[in-house]
């Protein structure tokens, strides 16, 4: 029978001595190699640390790695620990999508730039925190999140998007991805069916909708955000907006409809998720606050780390009605029994700090300038070109001149490798009325990426047969 033997580096070896207990050592070794569990560079452990492991003799491991060395599974100098250094063949990797392989100048929505990350304060606040946390906060702690981080969280929502928050009723999660799949679950399990969704909207989020079980009812949006009286019409129990900044769209949930739309709460007894995903960024005006300050007890508020930070972090949070509380905590204990405690102690930290802030307040400078550069460039390369949605977030909606089609603009940009969505991406409906504007997200290139991918979005612009 082989025997499961643990070295001192923590090498698993599947040893079967049945013919001898040094062919047992080279065999489990080359196996390890063969299969790609040993790779190339890997150190194994010293010839005395793995016959003391093994209860064998020293001189029966030093024969096993001189037969895998003269073999060319292993590499050895003089005094120096025994190396692997022989590779199984490559497996052949499955291909990206052509377009995406070829695509040099990124000008998607959605993602901060690589280059955004405050890594230095990042790290001293990291410095600063780690030696003061609590041992029992490496343990399973409040699946809801730190104490410190909610705390944090409750006065900064407060202050800086008029959220009306307490930290009992704050939850932490894996961004708004994780919340939406946990406010899905409660609601499904509250004998919910339906949750109405602005159209267009993420896929992503409807994908994540209809797995939880429940129906996705499309709620078309115009210039003042989704549509209220089509959403009273609907069966749906609850609603999924983007009030501050619809996404895709870029407009802002008009005042009537922020009052209409926590009146059908209200009628309803109906929940309404809030995504604030950008409601930092706005340029120009003071934001819009959020619409959960509203009615509390019929409005979920969540925020991300993702645009502020990273999506990397997987951070965001959520403000939960009491009727909420206890069935999301089950969920989310199920789920993962929370968070990472030390990202979740830094962010409190640098919350608290107020470099969180001025963190916030530099990247709101820098977009606010990136797309000044690309209205600039719109008007002196496309000036037929209309800009939709407000001064805020990171993309734009953009309504190239003439009838062109979405097909059109993207063999353009592939042509210029160039990486675009356009509004078809995010309708429900294929083929709906506007699906070839072009969503431009100013915020994925690093900064010395930028103005080359301005100009390759001007070149694709420029290049486009106007009726195509
Ligand atoms: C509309 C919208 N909401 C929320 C998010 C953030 O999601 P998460 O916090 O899961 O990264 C994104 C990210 O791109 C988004 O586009």
């Amino acid at each position: 029978m082989p025997t499961e033997w643990a070295s001192s580096r923590d090498l698993l070896l599947s040893l079967d001595a049945s013919h001898g207990l040094r062919l047992g050592i080279e065999s489990a070794i080359r196996q390890a190699i063969q299969d790609g569990r040993l790779r190339p560079g890997e150190k194994l452990p010293s010839s005395r640390s793995l016959a003391r492991d093994l209860g064998v003799a020293r001189g029966t491991v030093s024969e096993a790695y001189s037969q895998l060395a003269a073999e060319g599974y292993l590499g050895s100098r003089q005094g120096a620990a025994s190396q692997v250094v022989w590779a199984p063949p490559a497996r052949s990797v499955p291909a990206a999508r052509p377009a995406e392989q070829a695509a040099r100048w990124d000008l998607r929505p959605g993602l901060p730039g690589g280059s955004s990350f405050p890594r230095h304060t990042w790290a001293r606040a990291a410095r600063r925190v780690l030696p003061r946390i609590p041992e029992d906060a490496f343990g399973y702690g409040d699946c809801q999140g730190t104490a410190e981080l909610r705390v944090a969280l409750a006065s900064y929502l407060g202050r800086a998007r008029n959220v009306r928050s307490d930290p009992a009723g704050l939850m932490i999660c894996g961004g708004f991805t994780e919340a939406l799949a946990i406010v899905c679950e409660v609601l499904r399990r509250s004998g919910a069916t339906a949750m109405a969704m602005e159209d267009p909207c993420a896929p992503r989020y409807r994908q994540i909708v209809s797995d939880a079980g429940l129906r996705v009812v499309p709620v078309a949006c115009d210039g003042e955000g989704i549509q209220t009286a089509a959403l009273a019409r609907t069966p749906a129990q609850a609603v999924l907006v983007t009030p501050a900044h619809q996404y895709p769209l870029g407009v802002t949930l008009s005042p009537g409809r922020r009052g209409a739309l926590i009146e059908w709460a209200r009628a309803r007894d109906g929940l309404v998720v809030e995504d604030d995903y950008d409601g930092e960024f706005r340029f120009g005006r003071p934001p819009v606050g959020a619409l959960q300050q509203m009615d509390p007890d019929h409005v979920v508020y969540v925020g991300t780390a993702s645009k502020t930070l990273g999506p990397g972090l997987r951070l965001g949070w959520m403000t939960l009605p009491p009727p909420a509380r206890d069935p999301a905590r089950q969920v989310k204990e199920r789920l993962n029994r929370g968070n990472a405690v030390i990202d979740q102690f830094v962010l409190a930290d640098l919350i608290g700090s107020g470099e969180f802030d001025r963190h916030v307040r530099r990247l709101r400078a820098a977009y606010r300038r990136r797309r000044d550069q690309l209205l600039a460039a719109l008007a002196g390369s496309v000036p037929g070109a209309v800009v939709t949605g407000i001064a805020a977030g990171m993309h734009l909606l953009l309504r190239p001149p003439g009838e062109v089609s979405g097909e059109a603009i993207l063999a353009a940009a592939q042509r210029h490798s160039l990486w675009l969505h356009t509004l078809a991406d995010y309708q429900h409906f294929p083929a709906a009325p506007g699906s070839s504007q072009v969503i431009v997200g100013y915020g994925t290139p690093a900064d010395h990426a930028f103005r080359p991918a301005l100009d390759a979005l001007m070149a694709v612009l420029t290049s486009l047969p106007a009726g195509a």
